[in-house]
């Protein structure tokens, strides 16, 4: 695909996001050839640096570009650096557009970027709608000459009604085909690989419904708390912060109808329409059998102390925001009928991991014994992440007499393809932006159809009766209690590290 000539103009380029996971990226893509002959980089925030100090900072100076820079020459980073250029917003966003949109023609002039321009926000999201509004003010979203583009990082909204305030307000300045919502879990290889082990393979869809599909369970995992960022994930929580976003977007593959094509809309619409089948909890019963939220709290890993949520900074230590949380669904369409899906996602677990588990039905007549309950069943595992990866446990005869049968794997790592580097989500991401292809990116009505079925669950948790907060000490799986959702059908799958 061809890359135009293009600058990416960065807001809130003095945050934490920039130096972490875009300059890195960027780097990469300039490492390996991939940016286009004419590429700039114009910073903007209000913090006051010129453009020296910017590049100090997330590129000569930058802890997170420090191993790169180390194995390429001084010149390579040289050239790299000299690509960067900062404008100081000053404490007024609205005051200072007339000097940015100079600026950014001055540059285009200069580089000669063709107009073609990214706009990335990477600002607190109550900043977006405006800064939307003052570029169009200085008709910086204009295409006639040259295209623009707009990417937002996550949250899109609060809930439905904020988010579709939030969709409203955006479109009222850029088209939705030139927003971009970025979800960096759709970068990751492996959840690509949804759809190609899906569609690609005629051993894995012929059974891929309610026939042949018992369960599915989706875990995501993180070892660490929520360090420093107490204050943005108190008022937010793992419903609003991963399962909303990103395990919606996992769930949505696994559910999805096949697309006509791979064209990004004709993805996009499959996932909208699986996103809508949800089943929509809303009376109080069926959200308290199917629902469970925790906090952690304080334990001792491997000797070391570990705060509990309450105790971590910026955290209220009356919170009720969950750091756990665990629900059980199901999907009302042809395919999906009565299967349940079970899908969790916490802080402080004991390892970090993402994954996919789809349990199939055990044969109709057991002809043979097992050695174990789980060795009965088929299982595909798919491994987000780490270890990317596809497993599937198959049973096999145990060697000797009789015909006991015993679970084995048949197992792909990525790591075992030679020479391929599996690229970094923010870097994939970013490449497609720069080529027009919004595949990878959330659409407006896909985050409205998750937060439809969020909505009712937050909800509950806020104003309903009786509604338990369950604890769990840093470092196990959660509550105990979560194992009562899956009752009937053993417990969740807790993944090796
Ligand atoms: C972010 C969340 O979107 O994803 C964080 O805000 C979380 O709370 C992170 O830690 C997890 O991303 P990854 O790629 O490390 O699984």
């Amino acid at each position: 695909r061809k890359t135009d000539n293009q600058m990416l103009v960065i807001f809130g380029a003095s945050g934490d996001l920039t130096a972490r996971k875009l300059v890195p990226a960027i780097f990469d893509l300039f490492i390996a050839g991939q940016l286009p002959e004419n590429y700039i980089v114009l910073g903007a925030s209000r913090s006051n640096l010129t453009d020296g100090e910017f590049r100090k900072r997330v590129i000569e100076e930058s802890p997170f570009l420090k191993k790169k820079i180390a194995k390429v020459s001084e010149e390579k980073v040289k050239e790299f650096s000299n690509t960067f250029f900062y404008e100081d917003l000053g404490e007024d966003y609205d005051t200072s557009y007339d000097r940015l949109q100079k600026r950014i023609l001055d540059l285009d002039n200069k580089f000669g970027t063709g107009e073609n321009i990214i706009y990335y926000l990477s600002t607190p999201p109550t900043l977006y709608e405006a800064i939307a509004k003052n570029l169009a003010d200085q008709d910086l979203n204009n295409q006639t000459n040259g295209w623009k583009r707009l990417i937002v990082e996550k949250p899109f909204g609060y809930s439905l009604e904020t988010a579709k305030e939030l969709n409203k307000g955006l479109q009222t300045y850029f088209a939705e085909s030139q927003i971009y919502r970025i979800d960096h879990y759709l970068g990751k290889e492996t959840v690509q690989n949804l759809l190609i082990t899906r569609f690609s393979n005629s051993i894995f869809e012929p059974l891929w419904n309610r026939n042949y599909i018992h369960h599915v369970e989706i875990t995501n995992a993180e070892s660490v708390g929520v360090g420093k960022r107490g204050g943005y994930y108190d008022k937010s929580g793992a419903l609003r912060d991963m399962f909303q976003n990103h395990l919606l977007q996992i769930v949505s593959l696994v559910v999805m109808e096949p697309p006509i094509s791979d064209k990004p809309d004709d993805i996009r619409n499959e996932k909208v329409k699986a996103l809508k089948s949800l089943r929509i909890m809303r009376d109080e019963q069926v959200l308290y059998d199917n629902t469970i939220r925790a906090q952690y709290i304080a334990s001792t890993i491997n000797g070391k102390k570990v705060k509990g949520y309450r105790e971590e900074e910026g955290v209220d230590p009356n919170s009720t925001t969950e750091t756990y949380a665990a629900i059980k669904f199901f999907v009302d369409n042809w395919r999906w009928q009565d299967v349940p899906f079970y899908v969790r996602t916490a802080k402080c677990m004991p390892t970090k991991v993402t994954e996919v588990v789809i349990y199939f039905k055990s044969p109709h007549h057991q002809l043979f014994q097992s050695s174990d309950m789980s060795s009965k069943a088929n299982k595909l595992i798919i491994r987000i992440q780490p270890d990317e990866g596809i497993l599937v446990k198959i049973g096999v005869k145990v060697p000797g007499q009789g015909f006991k049968v015993e679970r084995a794997n048949m197992d792909f790592y990525y790591s075992s393809l030679e020479e391929t580097t599996v690229m970094d989500a923010y870097e994939r991401l970013l490449l497609d932006a720069m080529q027009g292809d919004a595949t990878l990116y959330a659409r407006a009505d896909e985050v409205e159809a998750a937060w439809e079925f969020v909505d009712p669950i937050l909800d509950y948790w806020k104003n309903g009766k009786d509604v338990r907060m369950y604890g769990y000490s840093a470092g196990v799986w959660g509550p105990q209690n979560a194992d009562n959702l899956i009752e009937g059908i053993g417990m969740w799958r807790n993944p090796e590290a």
